[in-house]
């Protein structure tokens, strides 16, 4: 079968991969893909956020039989809807059903309306309403844009000073165009980030092994938040947490997602905060997580296309995921600048050593090939994962690997997986 990949970072880099390794598929485009991706897949440039019809010419031209889509943009404008009403077979869930990331204000009011627990909150579209209501608050405050803000609209505030200034910055000065026109405004919560993330076919739940995502730019989880600096599986989740979380979190937000006429198919992603043993939805992502899947996929036994197909057909009580006892951790190697505004063009070194070592893969994010070079094109350049017997060992041959890379400016996290070992770096 030939695939078609949406998206062009480490996720998509490392979905490509995964489908490569199957027997089953015959051949891989990508849209737009990066250099990496570019070495397993055909890309090809068409603006994949809106451009539906153009996509769905690719497919029937190609004869593709199945896409799957990486990043939430498409699947909150509808991809899934624009390709299934032309026949076409595509993984993920509905535009509905997408409103769980698209709208932080609708998932909070459909988690409070089934009961599934989260943080406090209130829901503003008067900027003077919110300072004032903050103004009367304790700090922390957390500060969130409703709509898609590339992982960039939520604003933990320290002070009732800060949050008002977040405030003013997504209301007023529009940072994040219309999806700062409504706010929430949330509690904090304290404990342990942990990604959980299911496949589901509307009836069947199979979730994927936990993993950890490591979301601030600095060590120690200090300083902006990033789209994710590095991730490891297994993740800090027990026995009965796990249960916890399918009992209280992911079965009743199915079902409710059911009951509202937005049945969720595809995957979904529980952002939770975790106290002591209660866990709590951050947010919902109707994707795969970044870099989560750097860690999740390599430990993978199945055949992915197998999965993701059952998915569609509604046969996943077919499938067992079975993973590899290893542990996986992933280092993301960034541009200096980012969060912010970052460098660009700089040449990559040294990552022909890396392709030499085994168990270590390495995913492109923001990468181009220019001049029969590789040089750096984004925030996030490159994920470098490592697969061994246990976490201790795989922190270790990951940096280990990441030490042989080079690019000017270049910068990671030391500490990727650290809390796993109960220790500081
Ligand atoms: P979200 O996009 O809602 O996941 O928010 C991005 C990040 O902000 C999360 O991964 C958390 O690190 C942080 N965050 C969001 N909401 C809260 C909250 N209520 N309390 C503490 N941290 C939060
Ligand atoms: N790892 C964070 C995300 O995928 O949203």
């Amino acid at each position: 079968m030939k695939v078609l990949v949406i998206g062009g970072g480490g996720r998509e880099h490392a979905l490509c991969w995964e489908l490569s390794r199957s027997p089953q598929v015959e051949e891989i485009f990508a849209v737009p893909g990066n250099a990496g991706i570019s070495e397993i897949a055909q890309c090809k440039k068409i603006e994949y956020e809106k451009n539906f019809s153009s996509l769905a010419g690719l497919v029937s031209k190609e004869g593709i039989g199945l896409t799957i889509v990486g990043p939430e943009v498409p699947l909150v404008n509808g991809i899934v809807d624009y390709f299934q009403k032309k026949g076409l077979v595509i993984f993920g869930p509905s535009k509905a059903a997408a409103l769980l990331e698209g709208s932080k204000v609708f998932a909070k009011r459909f988690m409070k309306k089934y009961h599934i627990p989260t943080a406090d909150f209130k829901v503003f579209s008067n900027p003077d309403k919110a300072i004032a209501y903050v103004e009367k608050r304790k700090a922390p405050i957390v500060i969130k844009a409703d709509g898609l803000a590339a992982g960039k609209g939520v604003l933990v505030a320290e002070t009732p000073q800060k949050a008002v200034k977040a405030i003013k910055l997504i209301m007023e000065k529009k940072a994040f165009g219309e999806a700062g026109k409504r706010i929430l405004v949330e509690e904090k919560l304290f404990g342990q980030e942990v990604s959980f993330i299911v496949l589901t076919d509307g009836k069947t739940v199979r979730p994927l092994v936990s993993s950890q995502d490591h979301k601030p730019i600095y060590n120690h989880d200090q300083g902006p938040n990033t789209g994710g600096m590095g991730a490891y599986s297994p993740g800090p989740i027990s026995a009965s947490l796990h249960k916890k979380i399918m009992r209280r979190i992911i079965i009743p937000t199915l079902q409710g997602m059911k009951e509202e006429g937005r049945e969720f198919k595809g995957v979904l992603y529980a952002g939770l905060m975790i106290k002591g043993a209660d866990p709590k939805v951050l947010e919902f992502n109707v994707r795969f997580g970044d870099p989560e899947t750097q860690v999740t996929l390599p430990r993978l036994k199945n055949d992915l296309l197998e999965v993701l197909l059952a998915v569609q057909d509604q046969s996943l009580n077919q499938v067992h995921l079975e993973w590899r006892p290893q542990a996986a951790v992933c280092v993301i190697l960034a541009s200096r600048g980012y969060p912010g505004s970052y460098d660009k063009g700089k040449p990559i070194k040294g990552l022909e050593k890396l392709s030499r070592l085994s168990n270590i893969f390495t995913f492109h994010a923001g990468v181009k090939r220019e001049d029969h070079r590789l040089v750096t094109s984004g925030g996030r350049v490159l994920g470098v994962t490592a697969l061994s017997k246990n976490l201790k060992e795989a922190i270790r041959q990951v940096y280990r690997a990441v030490d042989k890379v080079y690019f000017e400016g270049m910068y990671c996290r030391r500490d990727i997986g650290y809390k796993a070992l109960g220790k500081k770096r």
